[in-house]
């Protein structure tokens, strides 16, 4: 018969246990049967991980662009704003020469990755969604939640001036990300990628030219409407972007980001309203001509 004693507690140690397929794995994972799927196949990262990835890709990827946007700002929004007769063009000389040729390349890359990770990322925390918690729910909306994702940089102008902060079911940082995508794209066609392709250069000369064109279409839909959008949404968009990845979180020091955003927005009108009112006659040959000519060949109108 065989005898049973008791023997005291000894510490266990973690190593020597066989491998845990739960420990450390998310919700489910562990059972086959129970594993997120993407078309009926498992797959092998937690959600948390893969969240955590793609934030950080979407975070990395704007290092290029936002080394570049002060130059640039410098340059459009607030040197013309001051004198809009040929200081433009000498800071706009300057910035070609500090800057290496592969500047655009890097910039495009980077927003790709930025904009690519800022999709994907909505798709991997909306797949498989599990239920909202309701108990939990119930007690975060208690009191207001004051986080950009939810009232933006400071919930409106009420959120700024009184301190009734505006909510938004989609976050202006999203929605503003998502009207600079063909602003950009435009921008770039019409001041790099075209002019590359026919071997010329847009200065500050042919911008005058544009904003200032008899031609309404040229002057309104191609120059001022393009150009105030990108200049709106992007100082917002990264200024208040900016902000979120430093981790300011304080509302006083969110508000004087609103301001500084506000306010390089309006040096900004002020630029474009100069560049407008410029003599177009007293400038020479019309670089734009020559690629909304390309443009439309590209279209294929006349
Ligand atoms: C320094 C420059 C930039 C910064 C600091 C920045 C910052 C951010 C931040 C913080 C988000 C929000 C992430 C979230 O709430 O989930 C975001 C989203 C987004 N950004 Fe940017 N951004 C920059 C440049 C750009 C540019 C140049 C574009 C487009 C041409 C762009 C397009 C977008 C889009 C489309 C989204 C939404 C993605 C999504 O969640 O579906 N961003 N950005």
């Amino acid at each position: 018969m065989i005898k049973l004693h008791e023997v005291p507690p000894e510490p266990v140690d973690p190593a020597s246990l066989p491998h845990d397929v739960n420990a450390h794995s998310p919700e489910g994972d562990g059972n086959p049967d129970k594993r997120k799927k993407i078309f009926g196949i498992p797959y092998p990262f937690s959600r948390s991980s893969c969240r955590r990835f793609l934030w950080n890709c979407q975070k990395i990827s704007v290092l290029p662009m936002a080394l570049y946007f002060p130059l640039h700002a410098a340059n459009t929004l607030i040197t013309p704003a001051v004198s809009p007769d040929s200081a433009p063009d000498d800071v706009l000389m300057m910035v070609r020469e500090i800057l290496p040729s592969i500047t655009t390349k890097l910039l495009v890359a980077g927003i790709t990755l930025h904009v690519s990770a800022g999709v994907l990322l909505r798709i991997v925390n909306n797949w498989n969604k599990p239920r909202r918690n309701r108990h939990r729910h119930l007690k975060i909306s208690a009191e207001q939640d004051l986080s950009q994702d939810s009232i933006g940089l400071t919930g409106g102008i009420s959120g700024y001036l009184f301190g009734l902060y505006k909510t938004f079911r989609i976050p202006p940082q999203v929605i503003s990300g998502y009207i600079l995508v063909p602003v950009l794209i435009y921008h770039l066609l019409i001041m790099k990628w075209v002019p590359n392709s026919i071997s010329t250069e847009v200065d500050f000369a042919s911008i005058k030219q544009l904003l200032s064109s008899k031609n309404r279409w040229w002057k309104w839909l191609g120059g001022l409407v393009p150009l105030a959008i990108l200049l709106e949404s992007g100082v917002y968009h990264i200024g208040s972007g900016l902000c979120r990845y430093f981790g300011v979180r304080k509302m006083t020091s969110r508000k004087k980001w609103s301001t500084a955003i506000n306010l390089l927005t309006l040096v900004g009108f002020v630029s474009l309203i100069r560049l407008m009112k410029e003599d177009s006659t007293k400038l020479g040959p019309n670089q734009f001509e020559s690629i909304f000519k390309k443009i439309r060949l590209l279209l294929h109108v006349n």
